[in-house]
């Protein structure tokens, strides 16, 4: 695809040439990710995060990816903060920020929402998620965690295993990595879910006509082993019809530490999009795997900060000028250790 000026809504927008120049761009980035050197590219330039649901990685990425790369960020982060609450269209919502901003990220919980957005504005739109349809970004940073985890074991994307477990049905984080990962050669699903939480039909479809290997299981245990990567997944309570309904399905599969050692391989790596959900009653990814060096989820969030510069990057068009406005680094970032 042609990314500059182009809004980023469906992971069907790309191929696999499209993907491998994100991760290029990306790789390009990491040393202003991690502070090591400055860039002001983006200078003069205005995001504008509308995020119309709750989000601390997506919306918190974003907007340090932004900044990182010299711009500005502009935030709404609830209907009842913004003009939505009056009435307002995303028609005229989008044509309003075209002129506020060059770049809009929108997360909304209502799928569609984000394309219908797009196509008012004048500007590129990235989606941020929208209701359980999509999470591009999040599939994007998924996929680059899952090739540099595949590297370090000496693995390509192709002939990966993988076990997705959960709420696959609401899950719009498995939705996009599931399209993104059929662009590859002969991929071997594991679909681990409760009954009545299987992913859509048409997915699932979608992956078997493609070649892929797909499997379905119902319970945790069996479907866990002999895979690569586990890509858990916390259950959606705001997608289902009503609170005691998600309640039903909450905490049915929690991967601990002992289930882990009876039912994995000793090297299978651990991923979830987070946020997980840490209360008693559900726990899918216990803490007690947080010194499992397998367990990628903070990777994984790392690597978002990167792959959404990436995408501001390309999109912007300052992927060849980038370390033309490099700058020196500053005292602070010069003595400062990231966390991680
Ligand atoms: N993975 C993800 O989308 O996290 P947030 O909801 O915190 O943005």
């Amino acid at each position: 695809m042609d990314f500059v000026g182009s809004s980023i809504i469906s992971v069907d927008q790309f191929d696999r040439g499209d993907i491998a120049r994100i991760f290029e761009v990306a790789d390009d980035l990491r040393t202003y990710a991690a502070r090591e050197r400055i860039t002001r590219v983006l200078e003069g330039a205005v995001l504008s995060n509308m995020f119309f649901e709750p989000s601390t990685r997506t919306r918190l990425s974003f907007g340090a990816a932004f900044n990182l790369l010299g711009g500005e960020v502009r935030e709404t982060t609830e209907v009842k903060a913004s003009s939505l609450a009056k009435g307002e269209s995303l028609y005229d919502t989008a044509r309003v920020l075209s002129g506020y901003s060059d770049v809009i990220v929108m997360r909304h919980p209502t799928a569609g929402s984000v394309a219908e957005f797009a196509e008012a504005s004048r500007v590129p739109v990235i989606n941020g998620g929208d209701g359980p349809n999509e999470h591009p970004s999040q599939a994007l940073l998924d996929l680059y965690t899952i090739r540099a985890e595949l590297a370090a074991q000496g693995k390509k994307i192709d002939n990966l295993k993988i076990a997705l477990i959960g709420d696959l049905k609401y899950g719009r984080a498995v939705h996009s990595l599931c399209k993104l990962l059929a662009l590859y050669g002969r991929i071997t699903f594991h679909l681990v879910s409760p009954p009545g939480l299987e992913i859509p039909e048409p997915l699932a479809s979608q992956l078997q006509d493609a070649g892929h290997v797909v499997r379905v299981y119902n319970e945790l245990e069996t479907g866990i082993n002999n895979v690569d990567i586990l890509y858990v997944t916390r259950t959606q309570e705001e997608r289902f019809p009503s609170q005691e309904e998600a309640n039903r399905y909450k905490g049915l599969f929690r991967l601990n530490q002992a289930i882990y050692t009876q039912f994995c391989e000793p090297n299978t790596v651990i991923m979830h999009p987070l946020p997980r959900d840490s209360r008693a009653d559900a726990q899918e990814l216990d803490t007690d795997l947080n010194q499992n060096p397998n367990l990628a989820v903070f990777r994984q969030t790392d690597n978002g900060l990167l792959v959404r510069m990436a995408l501001f990057a390309l999109v912007l068009d300052v992927t060849e000028v980038v370390h033309d406005y490099a700058r020196p680094v500053t005292w602070f970032t010069a003595n400062r250790s990231l966390s991680t």
